[in-house]
């Protein structure tokens, strides 16, 4: 089996955008997290899927919305992706953002989004030490001219 070190080299050599994924909490306050593991998975009916670490405090957001939001974010976010990727309980603080009309999705952050998807939580599946979350997405656009972030080898493009 391939070392911890090794396969986390292989798999950044494989470019990315970078979403942050959000959510609302119990308290009703929006939650979120930095993620790299976000992929289409079908086109009929729409599905995409994110895979979030067991240990992430946003999980429970995830479960109380019923869905989550995969904000894609522009070219030149790399403070935001950063300060997402912390454990900072301020992380949306100043932030502009808005509700989506599903119920069951998160924040969408306009401002610093290339494009959002707003997903219905429809799977969950267990997998080593992450969840695969699988979404229906219920509503979505892309802001024309705005180019996505990249991500590869760690280096934000
Ligand atoms: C570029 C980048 C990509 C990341 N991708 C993922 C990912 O796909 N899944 C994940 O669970 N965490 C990912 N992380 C780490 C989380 O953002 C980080 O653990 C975060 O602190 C979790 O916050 P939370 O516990 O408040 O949810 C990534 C971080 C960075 C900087």
């Amino acid at each position: 089996m391939l070392d911890r070190s090794r396969f986390r080299e292989v798999m950044a050599s494989f470019p990315s955008g970078v979403v942050v994924l959000t959510a609302f909490g119990e308290d009703g306050r929006p939650r979120g997290l930095t993620v790299s593991a976000f992929c289409a998975v079908s086109l009929d009916p729409p599905l995409a899927l994110v895979c979030i670490d067991k240990t992430s405090n946003t999980l429970p957001a995830v479960q109380h919305t019923g869905g989550f939001t995969a904000n894609i974010l522009a070219a030149g976010r790399e403070q935001l992706a950063r300060r997402m990727a912390t454990k900072l309980s301020a992380k949306f603080d100043g932030l502009e953002w808005r509700r989506p009309e599903s119920k069951a999705g998160g924040p969408i952050l306009d401002g610093d989004a290339a494009a959002y998807a707003v997903c219905a939580l429809r799977d969950t599946i267990e997998a080593g030490d992450h969840w695969v979350l699988i979404g229906l997405v219920m509503e979505g656009d892309q802001r024309e001219g705005i180019a996505p972030m990249v991500f590869t080898r760690r280096v934000y493009r």
